[in-house]
């Protein structure tokens, strides 16, 4: 507990352009939990780099992520936003974890499955460990909750397993933290693709909407998205490209599915589509809008990242110095 409340944390990569995808997942239950808890919301960059990235692109993307977690409604007074690297506590309880995680646990791991088929020419040693440092960034601040989409539900199950079995060794030590999924948006799927998750790495951009698209690229996406010859607005899994619109409906205008098929009965695909369209323009634009502002504020973001840095390190290294001492590491002398 920090102030009474109790602790959320998330992260998101700075790799790629975000998709409507991490906005509905993610960074919306984000700004909906922020009163209610104790928030940390980290720009993961160290988790980037276990696939080569251009420094610079890296660094602004970052930025740009960053002052999208403001714009998108987290006020940075109440939330600590910062960057991943900027506390070295990560990286230092990561290697404690590294010892308390078995090769086999991290073998299992769909995501290292994926990413090493994509990347053959890298599959390098942070890749594999990657959920490991991904349990250091929620236990370092004893998060009680973590809101993602479904796709990190693996690696958030790693976590409490590693904060379980070391608690069973050391004591109470890791508060055994929770997932949040959302009840619309956990999985959105690609517009091109339906049965495949929507990517910032898919290489077909008509599968994505990215939230820096303009209006009217969003429009043109939703009325090429895939659907099927049935020609009813129907919420059902035999109709993957409809349900997934209209899931990105629901999300976006707050009616559940039912109320969406009742809107829609007897009409087209056609209108569907551009009402869906119209609908993702008016959650995206002001967030466009707004990140713009912002990005012209040079000043404000600098102090943002600067005084919440220290905040996170603050907490990170109760934590940490709580575990340097369970495991055995010497005292500090003061
Ligand atoms: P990342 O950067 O891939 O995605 C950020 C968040 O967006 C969610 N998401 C989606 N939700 C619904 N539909 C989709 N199509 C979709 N695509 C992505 C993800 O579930 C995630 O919540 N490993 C994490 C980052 C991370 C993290 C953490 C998250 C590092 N440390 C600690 C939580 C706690 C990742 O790569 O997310």
């Amino acid at each position: 507990m920090i102030n009474d409340k109790k602790i959320l944390f998330s992260g998101m990569q700075a790799t790629g352009n975000l998709t409507l995808g991490n906005y509905l997942g993610a960074l919306k239950n984000w700004v909906n939990l922020s009163d209610e808890y104790e928030c940390f919301y980290s720009v993961v960059d160290m988790h980037s780099i276990t696939v080569r990235q251009d420094p610079a692109t890296l660094r602004k993307r970052a930025r740009a992520l960053l002052t999208l977690y403001i714009a998108a409604g987290l006020d940075p007074k109440k939330n600590c936003i910062y960057y991943q690297s900027h506390v070295s506590g990560h990286a230092e309880l990561s290697w404690i974890l590294n010892c308390f995680t078995y090769m086999g646990e991290l073998n299992r791991m769909t995501q290292f499955k994926d990413k090493s088929a994509k990347h053959a020419d890298n599959i390098n040693a942070g890749l594999f460990t990657y959920p490991v440092l991904m349990a250091a960034d929620i236990l370092l601040y004893q998060a009680d909750v973590v809101p993602v989409g479904i796709d990190q539900m693996q690696h958030l199950e790693l976590t409490r397993d590693i904060a379980i079995r070391f608690n069973n060794l050391y004591g109470d030590v890791f508060t055994v933290p929770e997932a949040y999924i959302g009840k619309v948006g956990a999985k959105i799927m690609s517009l091109q693709e339906p049965c495949k998750k929507m990517s910032k790495s898919d290489e077909n951009p008509n599968g994505s909407i990215y939230l820096m698209d303009d209006p009217d690229t969003i429009i043109r996406k939703c009325k090429r998205a895939v659907t099927d010859s049935e020609a009813c607005v129907a919420y059902r899994d035999e109709q993957p490209g409809v349900k997934n619109l209209i899931d990105i409906y629901s999300a976006c205008t707050g009616k559940t599915p039912s109320e969406v098929e009742s809107e829609f009965e007897g009409k087209g695909y056609g209108d569907f589509k551009m009402a869906v369209g119209e609908a993702v323009v008016s959650i995206l634009k002001p967030l466009q809008d707004r990140v713009k502002e912002l990005e012209a504020d040079k000043a404000y973001i600098d102090s943002i990242i600067k005084e919440n840095a220290e905040k996170a390190n603050y907490y990170a290294a109760k934590t940490l110095r709580k575990v340097q001492r369970k495991v055995g590491f010497p005292d500090r002398i003061r």
